[in-house]
């Protein structure tokens, strides 16, 4: 992608960004640094994926970090306002810059008493990042690219997508005055985020394909110069996402968890979480990593079947990151999010569950499913593939991996309303893996009752009901 040679480079970042950040290589082989201001997605020199530095997340005083994140709480400035923003000193950019926020982050740990008992921890916790604006955790980073998309002086700013990624980046791109343009695969997102993207004015295109497809095509496109790219490979979304480490930690009176467990799709997610603890570590702020877990679908799996592999901790640890990846060419879950089977990040998202210790799984659709309505009964929902993280706690601490004690954090991804024909189809007992098969027995159902229009016909029907 950006073939080699071609970035852009932009003269508008401010000096104090340009000295204070840097983008490099992630091949430690290579190493080879770009400006922050280049516009550029993968290095120039080896065509591996970039990631940046920002000095003050490597050397800053980590207390005083702490004490100036602590004093914003009751500011009034938008910056401060921001779950992101409010972190800046360790994000690439000047502390002048235009920043294109909606007041993303700021969202809630939730305690879930009934998915513990479910995947039988004593204590579980959930962080809820479909509570951001656009209802995904999408907006965290989507914030840092359109805001460097701005910098760059970009038009237009285009992304592929699952559903989520494009909501997100059409509501920004729309915030920031820029088109927005979104390739999706037909007929394979859920029609709540197409309605979201439309609403926000985005250039929808529709492609004859997968997602996998549609990203081929981004990366293609990310070599003309009237397009920026805010997918996961561009590490600024990355940077954005990252402050949710921060933001946990900080909701956690910085008390590391055991576990944090998060769903795996193009694995922009999980990288951003690892890079976030991982600076936080460099500068003091905790002591230790959590185990960085991620679940995916069984139908769209390809980490999870590279890291059963690697073999055991101790091969896995020695033996580090691989050069390939096998993709699965024709993902398939109902979870649509992360139908994924050439995820773009792997690389980035491996280094860090390997760092940390821990885990890399596949869940099935039944228990993707079950999981999901079992975090709807603690009042809390979520959309489908974000319940891979339950159905993937209940796994681990079956085979041992997760102790029953230790202390766990799943990240809610997405909102439930993202998908309400999934959740109406698994309470009417319709919901099935593939058109036309069996449907998924659904064991916590919970269908509608059609009753007469009278006050006993109505008692009548709540006796013996829960
Ligand atoms: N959960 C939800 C709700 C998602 O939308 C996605 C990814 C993931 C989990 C996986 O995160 O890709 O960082 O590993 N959605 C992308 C999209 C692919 O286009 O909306 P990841």
């Amino acid at each position: 992608m950006n073939a080699r040679g071609k970035s852009v480079a932009a003269p508008s970042r401010t000096r104090a960004a340009e000295a204070g950040a840097i983008q490099r290589c992630i091949d430690s082989g290579c190493g080879r640094e770009h400006g922050i201001g280049e516009r550029v997605y993968m290095c120039a020199g080896c065509g591996a994926p970039l990631e940046i530095f920002v000095r003050e997340a490597v050397s800053g005083d980590g207390a005083a970090l702490q004490k100036t994140w602590e004093g914003r709480r009751g500011s009034l400035d938008p910056r401060d306002r921001s779950g992101v923003w409010r972190f800046r000193e360790l994000l690439p950019f000047g502390s002048d810059a235009p920043i294109v926020t909606l007041s993303e982050g700021n969202t809630p740990l939730y305690d879930a008493p009934r998915s513990a008992a479910y995947c039988k921890l004593d204590v579980l916790r959930l962080k809820h990042q479909g509570c951001n604006p656009t209802g995904s955790f999408k907006d965290t980073g989507m914030t840092a690219a359109v805001t460097q998309a701005l910098a760059l002086n970009a038009r237009t700013v285009v992304c592929a997508s699952t559903g989520n990624t494009a909501a997100s980046l059409a509501a920004y791109a729309a915030r920031a005055g820029l088109q927005s343009a979104i390739l999706l695969p037909h007929g394979q997102i859920t029609s709540s985020k197409l309605a979201q993207s439309m609403d926000y004015g985005a250039a929808v295109r529709e492609i004859d394909g997968n997602f996998d497809d549609c990203m081929r095509l981004i990366q293609e496109l990310g070599d003309d110069p009237s397009v920026y790219v805010a997918n996961s490979i561009n590490p600024f979304r990355i940077e954005g996402q990252k402050t949710v480490a921060f933001e946990l930690m900080e909701q956690r009176a910085w008390r590391v968890p055991d576990h944090v467990v998060v769903p795996g799709g193009n694995l922009g997610n999980s990288s951003a979480l690892g890079k976030g603890f991982s600076e936080l570590l460099q500068l003091g702020l905790i002591e230790r990593l959590p185990k960085l877990s991620v679940i995916q679908a069984e139908g769209a799996a390809p980490l999870a079947h590279l890291f059963a592999r690697l073999g055991s901790d101790e091969s896995r640890k020695k033996g580090g990151v691989p050069e390939r990846i096998e993709t699965v060419a024709n993902p398939k879950t109902l979870a649509t999010a992360i139908k994924i089977g050439s995820p773009v990040s792997w690389k980035k998202a491996l280094r860090a569950i390997l760092e940390s210790g821990g885990s890399v799984i596949a869940v099935s659709e039944q228990e993707i499913a079950d999981a999901k309505a079992m975090i709807g009964r603690d009042g809390i929902g979520c959309e489908p593939a974000s319940a891979t993280t339950v159905a993937g706690i209940r796994k681990l601490v079956a085979a041992g991996r997760i102790a029953a004690s230790e202390d766990v954090v799943a990240v809610l991804t997405g909102h439930m309303l993202k998908d309400p024909d999934y959740v109406n189809a698994y309470h009417r007992g319709t919901l099935a893996a593939e058109a036309g098969g069996k449907p998924i027995h659904g064991a916590f159902r919970n269908q509608p009752v059609r009753v007469a229009a009278t006050k006993s016909a109505i008692l009548e029907s709540l006796k013996g009901a829960e």
